[in-house]
């Protein structure tokens, strides 16, 4: 039972290690389509009571980072990150699968999928537009600004994220690889053209292109389609070539994304979890630090901080 993962030691994988599925259909825009494993009881311990807890560890505790991460990371050449849902929860912006979350109340099959799309372009435009609206009013919280300091603190550092919300590059993150696209673009679905930011700037229902007519679909990757051309493959290059990886704020149920901290691990990464409760992950990590990202992520960034201002001195 995966329930009882949080009971366990991180050396004691067996009985809960699950296999990634095959990969998809090769060819087209990536190489992988985007696919939902089946949800899991995650915990058997109230996530509330665990972040409560936790957080408050964090506010207080730096030295909670273990002596083995911070030795890796002292001598990191190249780190690479995947963030998912989590790092922007401290923003305010709901995550999909914690309680509360967007999957609780909205159905993945009526918004997240090109037939639904289609069959009811109203509501799906509906939907995102009151995600946008929530990303219009929120800003990025210390775990963007953290990870956004890292890219300056490591000789090799990559950002890979399924975020859609564009929290990262408002931060400050450079050349971040976004797996399931960007909510603040769309496209035509007719000639394909990327929509200019007039056409998308209000929230009104279904917008069409101004081309040709065609509807306008926000530019994400939805279940069933492909990834945006090499942005799987350059993420999995960098989780292959790093040292250090950090898979921060994801439940770890949606592939391909899931499988990138599996293969850091297999290449020979220190692979580090970060978030408040366990998940499908992390029987699979060198260690989970159960806590914020907001909270952990600046102890990190002071790590690399300190080895940088010795290196250059
Ligand atoms: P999920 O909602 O599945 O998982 C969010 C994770 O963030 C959970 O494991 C939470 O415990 C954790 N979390 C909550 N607060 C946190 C905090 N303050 N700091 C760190 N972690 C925290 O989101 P994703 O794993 O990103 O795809 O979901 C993957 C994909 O599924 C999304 O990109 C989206 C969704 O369907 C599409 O819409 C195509």
């Amino acid at each position: 039972m995966i329930s009882e993962v949080g009971d366990q030691k991180p050396e004691v994988r067996g009985q809960f290690t699950r296999r990634s599925p095959p990969l998809a259909d090769v060819g087209g825009r990536s190489e992988v389509r985007l696919r939902l494993r089946s949800r899991l009881t995650v915990s058997s311990v109230e996530p509330s009571e665990r972040f409560t807890i936790l957080d408050s560890l964090f506010t207080m505790l730096p030295q909670a980072i273990s002596p083995r991460l911070a030795d890796v990371l002292s001598s990191a050449e190249s780190i690479c990150v995947l963030t998912g849902a989590g790092v922007s929860a401290e923003s305010g912006v709901p995550t999909f699968r914690s309680t509360g979350g967007l999957w609780e109340k909205f159905s993945p099959e009526d918004l997240a999928r090109f037939e639904s799309f289609i069959r009811n372009p109203d509501l799906v435009w509906e939907w995102y537009n009151y995600r946008k609206k929530i990303l219009s009013e929120v800003a990025p919280n210390e775990g963007h600004v953290a990870l956004a300091r890292m890219q300056d603190l490591v000789p090799d550092f990559t950002l890979v994220t399924q975020n859609v919300d564009g929290l990262h590059a408002r931060a400050g993150s450079r050349n971040v690889v976004e797996l399931h696209g960007n909510i603040t673009r769309s496209y035509c679905i007719q000639c394909k053209l990327l929509a200019g930011e007039e056409e998308q700037a209000t929230f009104e229902r279904t917008p069409k292109c101004r081309t040709c007519g065609g509807l306008l679909r926000p530019d994400v990757v939805w279940f069933g389609e492909l990834l945006p051309a090499g942005a799987f493959e350059k993420a999995m290059e960098a989780a292959h070539r790093c040292d250090v990886f950090l898979s921060v704020g994801t439940s770890g149920v949606v592939y391909p994304a899931a499988s990138i901290p599996l293969a850091a691990r297999s290449a020979g990464a220190y692979v580090v979890e970060i978030n408040p409760e366990y998940t499908d992950l992390s029987p699979r990590m060198n260690e989970t630090i159960l806590g914020p990202s907001g909270k952990v992520l600046p102890h990190l960034v002071t790590i690399l901080t300190q080895r940088h201002s010795h290196e250059s001195t």
